[in-house]
């Protein structure tokens, strides 16, 4: 069900073209499934399940039963159909069909759907090539909110010029209080299956997600130490404050966190805040079993290894000037032999300290190569936050490049594989999943999710090399994390490989990429990554020279 209901992209976005009838009903759907009351609507998904009689959607989605399960998809049902019919018929005949099929009345739906309208509205419309035009001819561009059209409908039109956020109102009041769901279900979690929670923690922070969430991220980070961003009489967040003990209910955790670069440039305040709630946590007369902050700063610094000030740096990036981990490049190129380069790469491209240190002079990117090993040194565990529904972890090579190898440099100064986390900020129950899970659900979703690839493959040249890019994403997984089961590669191989037709298909709209696609899981197999069966590897094997002298054109 959790595939069925994800939100699919289909294909890739041509710029200047508006959205398709079915994209356009999965965007309302997901839109609808939302509280919005900036227009005084309630989630559409809450009215048909309260009409049902089955009381609030928030509930049923806990209840993990099999008679819980079928509740929701009937609401879900119910809500997929009004919408369709919405898109195709108009309003009139998607309150007669709630009416009727879930007892709602027009005027509990009347906001839901002026703002499905207005939405749908601007999904007709394109402004980008016009944008564009005026873009390259030197004219003003009218400015709009960045953001996810799920999170922010206000972002229509497309084509307009991004804003970011005021890096002062981060972590807005919203973000604060989603992340403590999002932070008490994970806690959960890990206690339930290592009965207790982390001591410390690896976060990876980036600059887009943190716009479009006006700080999620941000705020689990303060939410993990026990602090609370506190305003100034501008409604400025430039303090913070610690949750007490009694108040908090559990102990705080320690986190370590590597910042992109684009999140260094956009949010110079919220790192300092960052550094600030830090040392703030480290300044606190608490017990070791409650404070780890405190207990890691000061193992360290009697140790003799580093300053009190050294041991209590947890911001971390790049050099000023510099982005990215690096990582993904060294794993496409297949340029390593042991994984441990992987890890060791990631340190040497992140291990620039921001944050402030004595005197209150800023650091600015001071390179603190040992004191990220050492904050490395006790993480078990490893997170992200996935900000979006269309960008997840096997469609671009950065969460591996960034989670992944903060995994590995965990791997390499712990002496032990960190737990990895994602959660998806969008669910309404703040879904928690450990990184296999969310491999195999990607997977399931996309790579060999038929809806998924025909769409793909409907873009010829370029969708064939998104389909190979996902093969190496997912790959980048086994590299950095060892995250990725046997049967991903198998049934990867079968549908693309060992499937003549699909092959074909392959071979004459990118040849390319085809070979590419074999090659890595020849390379997967290679590296212990993937068992495959007898027979496989030699049916890749011919399958590659077989593209290669179509490629030198022998063939
Ligand atoms: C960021 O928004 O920080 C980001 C974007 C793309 C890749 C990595 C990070
Ligand atoms: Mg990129």
């Amino acid at each position: 069900m959790e595939v069925e209901q994800r939100l699919i992209p289909t294909g890739l976005h041509v710029f200047g073209r508006a959205a398709g009838e079915r994209e356009c009903a999965d965007l309302l759907r997901a839109v609808a499934s939302f509280d919005r009351p900036e227009c005084g609507a309630r989630s559409l998904h809450d009215l048909v399940s309260e009409g049902l009689g089955l009381g609030s959607y928030e509930k049923l989605i806990a209840d993990k039963s099999e008679e819980g399960w079928r509740k929701r998809a009937s609401v879900d049902d119910a809500v997929r159909a009004s919408v369709e019919l919405f898109v195709r018929e108009g309003a009139a005949a998607a309150f007669e069909l709630l009416q009727r099929s879930s007892r709602v009345e027009p005027a509990e739906s009347v906001k839901v759907f002026e703002l499905l309208g207005r939405v749908k509205e601007q999904l007709r419309t394109s402004g980008e090539l016009e944008g564009l035009a005026r873009a390259l001819g030197g004219e003003y561009v009218e400015p709009g909110p960045g953001a996810d059209i799920v999170q922010n409908p206000a972002v229509l039109p497309t084509g307009r010029n991004t804003h970011a956020v005021n890096p002062y109102a981060v972590p807005s009041h919203a973000a604060y209080e989603r992340a403590g769901r999002v932070v008490d279900t994970l806690l959960a979690r890990h206690r339930a299956e290592h009965g207790r929670q982390p001591r410390t923690m690896a976060l990876v922070l980036w600059g887009l997600d943190n716009i479009k969430t006006q700080g999620e991220g941000v705020a689990q980070a303060l939410r993990l130490l026990g602090v609370r961003p506190v305003r100034d009489s501008l409604n400025r967040v430039t303090e913070v404050e610690a949750v007490p003990l009694a108040q908090l209910g559990r102990a705080r955790v320690d986190v370590v966190m590597t910042v992109s670069g684009i999140f260094r440039d956009l949010f110079g305040a919220t790192m300092l805040l960052l550094d600030k709630a830090v040392r703030t946590v480290a300044g606190l007369d608490e017990p070791d079993e409650l404070n780890p902050v405190r207990a890691n700063v000061r193992a360290r610094v009697a140790e003799g290894s580093c300053s009190l000030e050294e041991a209590q740096l947890r911001v971390f990036s790049n050099a000023p000037g510099s982005y990215g981990t690096n990582v993904n490049f060294m794993v496409m190129d297949s340029q390593w032999e042991s994984s441990d380069a992987l890890g060791d790469l990631f340190v040497t491209r992140k291990c620039f300290a921001y944050g402030r240190g004595r005197e209150g002079r800023a650091l600015e990117g001071r390179e603190a190569r040992d004191a990220l090993s050492r904050a490395l040194s006790s993480v078990e565990a490893a997170y992200q936050n996935v900000d979006s529904f269309e960008i997840g972890i096997t469609d671009v090579d950065h969460y591996f490049e960034y989670l992944g190898g903060v995994s590995k440099a965990v791997e390499r100064h712990a002496r032990a594989r960190p737990t990895v986390y994602l959660s998806d900020a969008l669910s309404r129950d703040a879904r928690v999943r450990t990184l296999p899970e969310m491999v195999r659900l990607e997977t399931r979703a996309k790579t060999l999710n038929p809806k998924w690839y025909e769409g793909m493959l409907g873009h010829g040249y370029r969708g064939v090399a998104e389909i190979e890019s996902h093969v190496t994403n997912t790959f980048g997984w086994s590299a950095t994390a060892d995250a990725v089961d046997d049967w991903v590669y198998a049934e990867v191989a079968r549908t693309y490989v060992l499937d003549e037709e699909m092959l074909g298909r392959l071979s004459r709209l990118n040849p390319h990429s085809a070979r590419s696609l074999v090659a890595r899981l020849l390379e997967a197999e290679g590296r212990g990554f993937w068992k495959a069966e007898a027979g496989v590897v030699e049916r890749l094997r011919e399958a590659f020279s077989d593209l290669e002298d179509r490629i030198e054109g022998v063939a």
